[in-house]
């Protein structure tokens, strides 16, 4: 017998043979690319620390959502930056409010052609910056409590708002106990019952949101530590995604990505709805920031960390490149 005996290489001699071996595909339909969309501005805005991405007007979003759904890419998911804010966000369930307007426009524009998503979380609305209203409207934020159940009141209201404007799925990132529970119940209690639920259920309290606050222009001081996860823990992502499925979440989700593929992988196997993931801010401002210095291969490291984060375990990817990615892969059919 010659040695050795074991081969492994034959899998990878030509690329047609590897691309015949490849486990692991990534498709345009997977992609769902978050868009800023901020009141009174009849321009888009660039953002500083994503290069590349603006906060859009309203009729930047519009053509951009169309253009979207040209590249045939899963769907959009839409933030809202108001003029102005409150403590108890009002903005957010008023149907005047920019990301209500935005969403009656975009689905106007595109229908179904690609699934319109809302987020669905009170931060971007509130003077003080937080997820949610605070205990006491006087606390320092910086202190703030957030009121876990008089939030989920302020959500059933805001993702009411949103499924009356037209968007197909929300997006519950506010980490607050049993907002899918209470939501499910509003929509369904008024006839809401084919609006999506995609529950943000291990989403980490960490630095990689940064650019994402310049994004929105957050007012946020302090940090989401009482609501979001910490950093260390895997078992309890798990537990939050059993509770969201449990409450009758359609799909789940795990945010960041590349720091918490562990995490994606443990939900993945511990769940029977789709799975998603979230590429964050920072994830995309790091892989920018080094290509631009010319120390990083820009598209090699972007298609890698998406082909990884499916590997992973996630049946969809948030993710800042969409359209990019989503060419690409045209391209390399
Ligand atoms: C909350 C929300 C955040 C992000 C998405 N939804 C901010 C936060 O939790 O601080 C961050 C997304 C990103 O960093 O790309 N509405």
């Amino acid at each position: 017998m010659s040695f050795p005996e074991h081969r492994p290489r034959r899998l990878r001699r030509t690329p047609a043979v590897r691309r015949l071996a490849r486990e692991t595909h990534l498709v345009p339909s997977q992609l769902v690319l978050p868009m800023f969309v901020r009141e009174g501005i009849t321009e888009p805005s660039p953002i500083g620390s994503m290069p590349g991405i603006v906060q859009h007007s309203l009729d930047s979003l519009r053509r951009a959502v169309a253009e979207a759904a040209e590249e045939r890419i899963g769907g959009v998911m839409l933030f809202g930056v108001p003029e102005t804010r409150d403590a108890v966000g009002s903005g957010a369930d008023d149907p005047h409010g920019i990301l209500n307007v935005a969403t009656e426009a975009v689905v106007a524009e595109v229908g179904d052609a690609l699934v319109v998503q809302t987020d669905l979380c009170l931060d971007e609305f509130t003077d003080h910056g937080h997820c949610g209203v605070l205990r006491q409207a006087q606390e320092p934020a910086a202190q703030a409590v957030v009121d876990n159940d008089a939030t989920l009141e302020r959500y059933t209201a805001m993702g009411l708002a949103q499924a009356r404007a037209g968007s197909a799925m929300l997006g519950l990132s506010g980490m607050m106990d049993g907002q899918v529970g209470a939501v499910r119940e509003a929509l369904d209690a008024e006839g809401f019952t084919d609006t999506l639920i995609l529950a943000y259920s291990a989403k980490y309290a960490g630095a990689f949101y940064g650019p994402f606050r310049e994004a929105v222009d957050s007012q946020l001081k302090g940090d989401r530590r009482s609501y979001q996860l910490d950093p260390g823990n895997g078992r309890e992502g798990v537990r939050e995604a059993l509770l969201d499925v449990e409450e009758g979440a359609d799909i789940v989700m795990v945010k960041p990505a590349l720091p918490y593929l562990d995490v994606l992988a443990d939900v993945r196997a511990s769940v029977d709805v789709p799975v998603w993931a979230y590429q964050v801010s920072g994830e995309y401002a790091m892989v920018e920031a080094a290509a631009a210095h010319g120390w990083i291969d820009r598209r090699g490291a972007i298609m890698e960390s998406l082909l990884g984060i499916r590997r992973a375990g996630a049946d969809a990817i948030l993710t800042y490149w969409a359209l990019e990615a989503a060419r690409w892969l045209r391209a390399e059919l």
